[in-house]
């Protein structure tokens, strides 16, 4: 194992059977979790870039399984963000001091092109980095967006296993979504995405398969986080992914794309109090505090138990600083592209 760790973090790259290998033991944990520190450290370095999350509509019109967002959950209000009142949740994260603004939603066509352009240009004024992170769009829309000003696309692949995908993903196809992946590129957009650790049925070959298909798509940003079962959806009874499974997954990710932005995700904090500072010391770069405001982020429920639904912004701001503050790292002034 350590002689595994040691090619990752050398050549940064490793087989399948390597990485199934050491998603298998949990022998040498600590190692892997500081070889992907000590890569973390020597390529992106020690400040952390925060991105504030506009969660702006939690309403979808797909059907995820394990979703609380799902179409099918009659279990939760829904609401929408009128575009005025989303650029001024990303003026006020401004005057906080952030730097990226991603903004969320579930995946509907609430907004046409023309006025998610107009949001993002209005956003633009406040010499901020755009992140959308809104779904499955046609190759014009992802085009359209670049040319507002967007900067980056987040779109989980969730798993790259076929008949899993399929399972779990009624009406989609893991085809379409490689497929917008390449678009989101095609556009000049950053490329974000994902997976979820600890779905019914994922094997750790399938994790291993994952990873490698980062690698291979040479993704900008991976956000990794466990699944947590949500009582309001078919997979209510299902275990759930580990923090220290999703954890890993994370840290051989930073092994072998080593100079790539890694957020600790939500999902990480809500497993263990301090998941973003541990994410952070295995491999992590970037965290995303919530800036929406007011009664909305409770509303935002892909799974129970989500931190910070009671904070304000301001809150979250001082409190994830200073929690960063208290493991010997600093906040990014920047924007937090790759490679700059
Ligand atoms: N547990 C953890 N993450 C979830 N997501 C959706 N539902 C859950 C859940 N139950 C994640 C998906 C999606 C992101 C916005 O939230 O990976 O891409
Ligand atoms: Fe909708 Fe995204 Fe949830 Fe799927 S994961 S139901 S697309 S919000
Ligand atoms: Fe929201 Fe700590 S980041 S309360």
């Amino acid at each position: 194992m350590q002689n595994l760790i040691q090619k990752a973090e050398t050549t940064h790259s490793l087989t399948k059977h390597e990485i199934v290998l050491l998603l298998k033991d949990n022998s040498t944990n600590n190692e892997l979790f500081a070889a992907a520190d000590r890569v973390r450290e020597k390529y992106v370095g020690n400040e952390v870039h925060l991105r504030g999350l506009v969660e702006f509509s939690n309403i979808c019109k797909q059907n995820c399984f394990y979703c609380g967002l799902r179409r099918d959950n009659k279990n939760i209000e829904r609401y929408k963000l009128e575009p005025q009142t989303i650029i001024e949740f990303a003026q006020k994260a401004a005057s906080y001091g952030y730097k990226t603004m991603v903004l969320q939603s579930g995946e509907g066509d609430y907004y046409n092109i023309e006025q998610m352009c107009h949001i993002i240009r209005e956003i633009k004024k406040l010499d901020v980095a755009i992140t959308l992170s809104i779904g499955e769009k046609t190759e014009e829309e992802y085009f359209a967006y670049k040319q507002a000003g967007a900067d980056r696309f987040l779109l989980r692949i969730e798993t790259t296993d076929e008949e899993l995908y399929k399972k779990l993903h009624p009406g989609m196809s893991l085809e379409n979504r490689k497929n917008c992946l390449k678009n989101i590129r095609k556009a000049g957009l950053e490329l974000g995405t994902g997976c979820l650790v600890g779905l019914p049925g994922q094997t750790l070959e399938s994790l291993a398969d994952d990873i490698l298909y980062f690698k291979k798509l040479n993704a900008d940003m991976i956000g990794i986080g466990p699944f947590i079962p949500n009582e309001n959806t078919p997979l209510r009874d299902e275990a759930g992914g580990t923090f220290e499974l999703s954890l890993k997954v994370m840290a051989i990710t930073r092994l072998l794309l080593p100079d790539i932005n890694i957020p600790a995700t939500t999902a990480m904090e809500t497993l263990d109090p301090n998941g973003r500072l541990i994410a952070l010391q295995s491999g992590a770069n970037v965290v995303m505090p919530n800036v929406t405001e007011g009664e909305y982020r409770k509303l935002y429920e892909l799974y129970p138990g989500k931190i910070c639904v009671n904070d304000t912004p301001a809150h979250c701001r001082s409190c994830i600083t200073g929690k960063i503050a208290s493991i010997g790292r600093s906040v990014s002034n920047a924007k937090g592209f790759r490679g700059g």
